[in-house]
């Protein structure tokens, strides 16, 4: 049966560390900021707002909230933006996505000052990523390189398969992996011969929005599997990309939903903001 890799301990753990981190650089007058906009009200996105603003409140670091309708005009976001981008006092700005339909991603994206994108999103962060240059990295994949090092899991020559190739998760996990010495395939809906290909993995990571699509037949004996997929079903249980108990008798670890890799994203915009604080 395999090891659960325990997101919720190591993202308290991260935590914990930036706390003491903040409080140093409060002795020396430095003080974090972060703006979080969200526009309009959708559910799950309110629960991931108010979840972010409290992890700021508890590694000691302000947030600013701004709660905007969703009639707001895509110029009005922009102006906001550039207000904050031109405010000292706020080191990181993010925006909860998604945003609605008449307001286009990529545009509010590309205006957020990199200098302050600790969502890692900006495709200056990303080309920095690709190039092995310094910069804000997406917290999701970031979390889960520090789940597999906190966890003793050796990246270094191992076969990885991303499974799933989104700019937020597959993507960036692939160039992380790849920064860590690991040999990575990217997979997605056109793959063929995934199951094969799965099965090759020594470190499987699933991030295809699909529930429990990966079944116990796509893993290798002992390979560590990782399931950034969240799903809610009409009882309001959780569960993953990933088939858990099938999967759990062939890794040798795994990470369960909830409480694997979902905690780590707020560790790791955490991370992100005293990055900010500190350049
Ligand atoms: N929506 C879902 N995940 C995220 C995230 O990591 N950041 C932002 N800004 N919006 C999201």
């Amino acid at each position: 049966m395999a090891e659960i890799i325990d997101g919720k301990r190591i993202s308290s753990e991260i935590k914990e560390e930036l706390k003491e981190e903040v409080a140093k650089l409060k002795a020396q007058g430095i003080e974090g900021c972060l703006a979080v906009i969200q526009v309009g009200n959708d559910a799950a996105s309110s629960v991931y707002v108010r979840n972010k603003k409290k992890a700021c409140e508890y590694i000691g670091i302000h947030s600013k909230s701004f709660e905007l309708p969703e009639n707001t005009t895509q110029e009005e976001l922009l102006k906001l933006i550039g207000e904050l981008n031109a405010d000292s006092s706020v080191n990181g700005i993010l925006v909860q996505l998604p945003l609605p339909g008449h307001i286009e991603e990529k545009t509010i994206i590309n205006a957020i000052s990199p200098k302050k994108d600790v969502d890692g999103f900006h495709p200056e962060s990303v080309g920095s990523l690709t190039i092995g240059q310094k910069g804000f990295v997406s917290c999701t994949p970031a979390g889960i390189i520090e789940l597999l090092k906190r966890s003793d899991v050796f990246i270094d020559g191992k076969n990885c398969v991303v499974v799933g190739r989104s700019n937020i998760v597959g993507k960036p996990m692939a160039l992380l992996m790849l920064r860590e010495n690991a040999t990575v395939t990217i997979t997605h809906s056109h793959t063929k011969n995934l199951k094969e290909i799965c099965k090759s993995a020594d470190i499987l990571i699933v991030a295809v929005g699909k529930k429990e699509f990966i079944t116990g037949e796509y893993i290798k004996e002992g390979a560590v599997v990782i399931d950034v997929g969240i799903h809610r079903d009409e009882n309001n249980k959780l569960s993953g990309d990933v088939k858990y108990e099938e999967a759990a008798e062939k890794a040798s670890k795994i990470t369960p939903v909830p409480g694997g890799v979902g905690p780590m994203t707020i560790a790791m915009l955490m991370h992100n903001c005293v990055l900010a604080m500190k350049s």
